[in-house]
Formats: structure tokens, C-alpha cells, sequence
């Protein structure tokens, strides 16, 4: 049979990293895929010096690799929303397959590009677009199909992971240890993507969708970066029996869905919270198989380009398949997908970790728990530091450290304005929310 061709876009760290597997191990591929995979064109707009596809064709202009004739799958690796979603879609348009690593786009635009390529019968796999190197959508689409699942949660963004890990290990500035994983090549393109939670919340959008058989909904996710998070609290956490991780979370509950990624205490106990650096691990709890935990590496070209060549894979031994016979984009048939709300973060419950900045008189701890009461919270664990006194205008002022059982979001909101309102504290509490992993969550 003749060898299927590609049209390769963007030949950064990933898009090197896939031309080479695809030659260094073209005979593996070829024998698990019944046909050469061969690159016919590769769309970079630019030279490069540490890059030339040679004998392989350049095209400048990488609209033109998506109506080239000699292409029959188009690889999507130039990033952003932009020109990416041109390109997907003019593939589309043309009768092409897709495989992207783009999870921007999918969340984003994951809704027009799968109703196109529904109506155009090809097919768009994004296996690399969430937790790298991880077959994870493969896994929640396929081997866990028999099960309802109730919730996942997993590390999936490497370099926030990373930052944390170096912060409490190495007790290193957040800043430095940013930098280090720029340096090292984990982080976005811009690095805010990375540590203010949206590119975790990208990837956690497309996981909820393919979990519950929902649309994407990217704006329905709530985000909350690890900038405020200092070695103080990380050293807090430990004390208690917790690590600080970068979380991403969707659960399934009677009124909507949850959709959030934000720092988390997890009991140090849980595999989870013994995931450091630049790793991803994602625990799937579904009601017939059980907990089922991913792990392996997030970022990074190799990683990257094992998922795009698996994808590739499957796409060449799909192609010659009816599409209603394909794996469905989102796990479910398209026009079995439910309505089920996303619930707004207000509604969400969870317990909380808090620091407080408070005098050091008799009175102000029964203060602080008389507010968290009036709003129904209860306090699991407390610690105060003799040691963390510092004197301000000659009086004594002390980090109170708070533990709570769960409560919903909008009474913790309340119960903290009311403590920050207070003579005898200072500042904003520090609010961290705190999560079990257990069966019920
Ligand atoms: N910047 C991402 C990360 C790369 O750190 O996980 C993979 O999406």
C-alpha cells in the first residue's frame, strides 16, 4: 500500500522532535501501521539554524501545506489560536485529517473545528494536546468506556509543578525557579499561561468534555494561578501532613459540573502529592474500574512527539473506516452530548487551608473562629507559631494557620471578608483550598 503523507506545520521543539521519531523508527511505524508515514512537505515560515528538513519540500506559507495535494494528514504543531484554526480548518475544508497538540485551540475552538470535520468525514486527533507524552485521552475514551466517571484530577501543567516542587525541595524564589524552567524548555511560549493556571485549565476543559460527554467550555472553567503561593505556606502544608500542587480538577455532582484548576493541599500520603518537577499525573475515579492514576511526562519534544506519531497511527489506520465508525472526538456521538450546566465557583464546595496575620492577644482566635462559625465553617486543625512573632508598632502580630472541614465557596467568601475587616488582623488571609483525593472527594 502507498505511504500516507504529511504535511508537517511548525518545526519548533515538538514539530523537530516528530520528524525525527518518524524517521528514526519508520519501520516500527511502518509495521504497526500497514503503510509508510512519509513527511511530502514541511510549513515553516522561516529558516532555522538548528533545523533543515532537506531532501524534504519547504513551504513559507503553511495555509498552502493544508490545500496541497501531496498531503493527506496535516500536523497542526505551530501553536496559538489564530492562524492555527485557518489552518485546521482550511485541512478540513480540504478533505484532511488533522492531528494537532494545540489544546488552546481545541478548547477554544475544539466545537467549530469538530462539527467540520463531522460534516468533511475526516478526522482530528489531539492526543498531545493534554498532558504530553501521557496516551490519556486515549485511555478516558477508549479503555475506560464501560465506566461512568464520577471525577478526575491530576498535575498537568509541568512547569507550575516544577516551580513548587523547587520551591519546597530546594526552598528556592519562585522567580528563579521560573526562569530555570524557561531555560530548560518546559514552560508556554509565555510563561503566564503556565504559572496563572490557563494552560492547565485548556487541558482540564478537553478532559471534562471527553470524561462527561459535554461540549467544551473553556470559559466555564475557573482559573487561579501559584504566584502568591511563598515557601512559607509550603513549609505550613508540610507541618500539617500536606504537599502544595498545582490542581486541576472536574467533577461530576447532582447540580452541574465542577471545572477548576487552582493550588491544593493534598494529604502527603496521596500518589498525587508524590508527583514532583516537570511530571504530570492524572487519578480518574470511575464507578466500575475504580481510581486509575496517569503519570509520566507533560512537556517536552520527545514526550510531545510519542503522542503525535501515536495519533498519527491511529488517524492512517482510520482512514479507510465509514467516519460514524470512528472513535468519537469528545468519547461520546456528537449528537449525544449533554447539557449539564458547569457550576459557577460560588457553588463549589471544598476545605480550606488559611493563614491569618493576626494579633497576639487574648480574644482574637475566638474572634476569628466566631466568624468562620456564624458561616457554618468548622475548624479541623489550628497552628500558631510562638516563634513567627514579629513586633509591630510594639505589639506582638502572629501567622494563625486554620485547617477547615468543607464548606461552599460563597460562605468561606463571606467568612473571610468578615476576618479581614477585623482591627486585629492585617491583610488579605491567605486562602488555599484543600482536597482529599479520596473516593468521594
Ligand atoms: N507548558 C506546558 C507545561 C507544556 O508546562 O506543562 C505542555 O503543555
Amino acid at each position: 500500500m502507498e505511504a500516507v503523507r504529511i504535511g508537517l506545520c511548525g518545526v519548533g521543539t515538538v514539530g523537530q522532535a516528530v520528524f525525527a521519531v518518524l524517521e528514526r523508527n519508520a519501520s516500527e511505524i511502518t509495521r504497526r501501521a500497514g503503510r509508510g508515514i512519509d513527511v511530502s512537505v514541511v510549513g515553516m515560515r522561516h529558516d532555522r539554524d538548528d533545523f533543515d528538513p532537506a531532501p524534504v519540500r519547504v513551504e513559507r506559507d503553511v495555509l498552502a501545506v493544508a490545500r496541497d495535494p501531496d498531503v493527506d494528514i496535516l500536523v497542526e504543531l505551530i501553536g496559538g489560536v489564530t492562524t492555527a484554526r485557518e489552518l485546521v480548518l482550511t485541512a478540513i475544508a480540504e478533505g484532511k485529517h488533522v492531528v494537532t497538540a494545540n489544546k488552546a485551540l481545541i478548547a477554544e475552538y475544539g466545537n467549530e473545528i469538530f462539527a467540520a470535520a463531522h460534516e468533511h468525514g475526516v478526522n482530528v486527533a489531539f492526543e498531545a494536546a493534554v498532558a504530553g507524552g501521557i496516551p490519556l485521552i486515549k485511555a478516558l475514551r477508549e479503555g475506560l468506556a464501560a465506566n461512568r466517571i464520577n471525577w478526575l484530577a491530576g498535575i498537568i501543567n509541568g512547569t507550575s509543578n516544577y516551580v513548587l516542587s523547587e520551591m519546597r525541595v530546594a526552598d528556592r524564589e519562585f522567580a528563579d525557579v521560573l526562569a530555570e524552567a524557561q531555560r530548560l524548555g518546559y514552560a508556554e511560549a509565555d510563561p503566564t499561561f503556565d504559572v496563572d493556571g490557563i494552560d492547565a485549565a485548556h487541558k482540564l476543559t478537553i478532559l471534562a468534555s471527553i470524561a462527561f460527554g459535554v461540549p467544551l467550555q473553556f470559559a466555564a472553567a475557573y482559573t487561579e494561578g501559584i504566584g502568591h503561593i511563598t515557601r512559607e505556606d509550603i513549609a505550613y502544608a508540610d507541618e500539617l501532613g500536606y504537599r502544595i500542587k498545582p490542581l486541576a480538577l472536574t467533577r461530576r455532582t447532582e447540580q452541574g459540573i465542577e471545572l477548576r484548576v487552582h493550588p491544593t493541599l493534598v494529604p502527603a500520603r496521596q500518589l498525587l502529592a508524590n508527583v514532583d518537577g516537570v511530571m504530570n499525573a492524572v487519578l480518574v475515579h470511575s464507578d466500575t474500574v475504580g481510581p486509575t492514576l496517569f503519570y509520566g511526562p507533560g512537556a517536552g519534544g520527545g514526550p510531545t512527539a510519542s503522542s503525535v506519531v501515536a495519533d498519527l497511527l491511529d488517524v492512517v489506520r482510520g482512514i479507510t473506516a465509514h467516519p460514524n465508525q470512528r472513535v468519537p472526538h469528545l468519547a461520546f456521538q456528537p449528537d449525544a452530548l449533554s447539557d449539564v450546566p458547569f457550576l459557577p465557583m460560588s457553588e463549589v464546595s471544598s476545605a480550606y487551608y488559611l493563614r491569618i496575620f493576626a494579633q497576639d492577644r487574648p480574644g482574637v482566635l475566638a474572634r476569628v473562629a466566631t466568624l468562620l462559625s456564624e458561616q457554618k465553617i468548622s475548624i479541623e486543625a489550628l497552628i500558631q507559631k510562638e516563634q513567627a512573632i514579629r513586633e509591630i508598632d510594639e505589639e506582638a502580630w502572629v501567622p494563625i494557620i486554620i485547617l477547615t472541614h468543607r464548606v461552599k465557596e460563597a460562605h468561606m467568601e463571606r467568612a473571610l471578608h468578615a476576618i479581614e475587616s477585623l482591627d486585629e488582623t492585617r491583610g488579605r488571609v491567605m486562602r488555599i483550598r484543600v482536597e482529599s483525593l479520596d473516593a468521594g472527594l
